[in-house]
C-alpha cells in the first residue's frame, strides 16, 4: 500500500493529524497498536487550552465539546491557610480553558474518523519504521496474522513515549533532557458532584492534591503518592479521607464521597527529545515530550505540535515549500520548552520534595505569598496557564 504520509498512533495527536491532513486532502493512513474500545477505556487529561479547542472547531468537530465542555474563567492554588484564585479570564484579555475529558475529545475525533472515512487500523501489532533517513521511508506491521507494508514521503510518529518512533532515530542524532520525580499522581474518578466549581490546586503539609471534574456530576481527584505505593494500598474510604485534609477544610466541606470508577497511579516525568525531526520522521505529542501534569498541558502540547505538523506538510505537498519540513522541530520545540519550564515550575511549587528541608519550603511559601499579592505575578501563571500562541 502506497500513501503520503503514515501516521503512527491513534491518540489525540495521532487523529487530530489524520482529520487535519484530510482536510487539507493529503492522503494518510493511522496505524494503532490497540482496540478503539482499549483506547477510550484510558483515563487522562481534562483541561483544553484555547488552542486544541481552536483546532476542532477548524475542523468542524466541537459540536458536543461546546454543548457539554464546561469553559472555566479561573482556578485556585491553595497553601494551607487560603485560596488564591487566578482569575484567567481578566488577567489575559477573556481567554479561558474548557474541561472536557481526553476520552470525550478521542471519541468525538473516532466517531469522525468513522463518518468522513478517516482511515485508520486498530490492533496492528509489531509496527517497525524503516528507512527514515531517506525520501522513501516506509512502516511494516501484521494484522490479523498477515504482514502489511504502507510506502510513505513521511511518517509521523504519534506513538507515545513508549512507542517505536522515537526509538528509530539512531543514539547520536539527538539529545534527551530528562528529569524523574520522586511521587506519582494517585487518580480517582467518581459520579458525584464537584467539591467546587473552580479546580484547586493545594500544597499541604501532608502532599499535593487537585480537586478537578469532567461534569457538574463527575469528579476527578488527585493525591501525590511515593512511587512505592500502588493503587491497593489506597482504599476509597483512606483516599477520600485525604483528599479532605490535604484540600483544607472549605473544599472539604463539600466533598461528596463515591465509589472509584477509575483509580490510578501515574508516574511525574519531564523529557524532551531533541530535535523532533530526523529525515522523513517528525514526532509529535508524547512520542517527543512528556511534562509532569501540574498545569495540564499533556494533552495540549500535542494538539499545538499537531498544527505545526500540518502547517509543515501542507507548506510540502501543496505549496512545494522545500523549507516547511525543515522548520517544523524548531518551531514546535519553542513552543514544547515553554510549556515544560511552566509545568514543571508549577509542579516545583506545589508537591512537597522529600529532599526539601525549611529553606525549600521557605521559597515556596514567599513564592505562594508573592502570587497571591502581586497581580504581575497572577498574570504570568494566567498567561501560561491558558496556552501560550501557537
Ligand atoms: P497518547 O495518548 O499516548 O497516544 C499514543 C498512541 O499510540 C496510543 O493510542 C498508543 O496505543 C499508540 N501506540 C503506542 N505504541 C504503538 C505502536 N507500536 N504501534 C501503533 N500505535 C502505537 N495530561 C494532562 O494534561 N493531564 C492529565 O491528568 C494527564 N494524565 C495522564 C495520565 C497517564 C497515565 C498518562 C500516560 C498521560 C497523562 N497525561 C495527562 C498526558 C496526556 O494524556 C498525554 O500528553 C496525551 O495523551 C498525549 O497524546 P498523544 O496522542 O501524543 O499520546
Ligand atoms: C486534570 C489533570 C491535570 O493534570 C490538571 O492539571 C488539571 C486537571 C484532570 O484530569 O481533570
Amino acid at each position: 500500500m502506497r500513501t503520503q504520509v503514515c501516521i503512527i498512533g491513534a491518540g489525540p495527536a495521532g487523529l487530530l493529524l489524520g482529520h487535519m491532513l484530510r482536510a487539507e486532502r493529503i492522503e494518510c493512513v493511522v496505524i494503532e497498536r490497540r482496540t478503539p474500545e482499549y483506547v477510550l477505556g484510558r483515563i487522562r487529561a481534562g483541561v483544553l487550552e484555547q488552542v486544541t479547542v481552536g483546532l476542532m472547531e477548524r475542523l468542524g468537530l466541537d459540536a458536543r465539546l461546546k454543548a457539554e465542555g464546561l469553559p472555566h474563567a479561573g482556578f485556585n492554588l491553595a497553601d494551607g491557610e487560603r485560596l488564591i484564585r487566578i482569575d484567567m479570564a481578566d488577567l489575559t484579555g477573556g481567554k479561558q480553558v474548557v474541561v472536557y475529558g481526553q476520552t470525550e475529545l478521542t471519541r468525538d475525533l473516532m466517531a469522525a474518523g468513522e463518518e468522513r472515512g478517516l482511515d485508520v487500523v486498530y490492533a496492528a501489532q509489531g509496527t517497525a519504521l524503516h528507512e527514515v533517513e531517506g525520501d522513501a521511508p516506509y512502516v511494516t506491521f501484521t494484522k490479523d496474522g498477515a504482514q502489511h507494508r504502507i510506502d510513505c514521503r513521511f511518517i509521523i510518529g504519534c506513538d507515545g513515549f513508549h512507542g517505536p518512533s522515537r526509538r528509530a532515530i539512531p543514539p547520536g542524532a539527538g539529545t534527551e533532557y530528562q528529569r524523574d520525580y520522586p511521587f506519582g499522581w494517585l487518580g480517582i474518578m467518581a459520579d458525584v458532584p464537584p467539591c467546587n466549581h473552580e479546580l484547586i490546586y493545594a500544597n499541604h503539609e501532608r502532599g499535593f492534591a487537585l480537586a478537578s471534574m469532567r461534569s457538574e456530576t463527575r469528579s476527578r481527584y488527585y493525591i501525590d503518592v511515593p512511587l512505592t505505593e500502588r493503587v491497593e494500598d489506597w482504599p476509597d474510604e483512606c483516599l477520600w479521607d485525604e483528599l479532605a485534609i490535604r484540600l483544607g477544610p472549605d473544599a472539604a466541606a463539600h466533598i461528596t464521597r463515591g465509589p472509584a470508577l477509575e483509580k490510578s497511579i501515574a508516574p511525574l516525568r519531564s523529557y524532551v527529545f531533541a530535535p523532533m525531526r530526523h529525515g522523513s520522521l517528525l514526532l509529535c505529542g508524547d512520542a517527543a515530550h512528556i511534562v509532569p501534569p501540574t498545569g495540564a498541558k499533556g494533552l495540549n502540547l500535542a494538539a499545538s505540535d499537531v498544527h505545526y505538523a500540518a502547517e509543515a506538510l501542507a507548506g510540502y505537498f501543496k505549496r512545494h515549500d522545500a523549507g516547511a519540513i525543515g522548520a517544523y522541530s524548531d518551531k514546535a520545540l519553542a513552543r514544547v520548552w515553554k510549556s515544560e519550564r511552566f509545568s514543571w515550575s508549577l509542579t516545583r511549587l506545589m508537591h512537597r520534595f522529600p529532599e526539601d528541608g525549611p529553606f525549600e519550603r521557605a521559597m515556596q511559601v514567599a513564592e505562594l505569598d508573592y502570587i497571591a499579592t502581586s497581580r504581575a505575578a497572577q498574570t504570568s501563571i494566567a498567561e501560561n496557564y491558558v496556552g501560550l500562541p501557537v
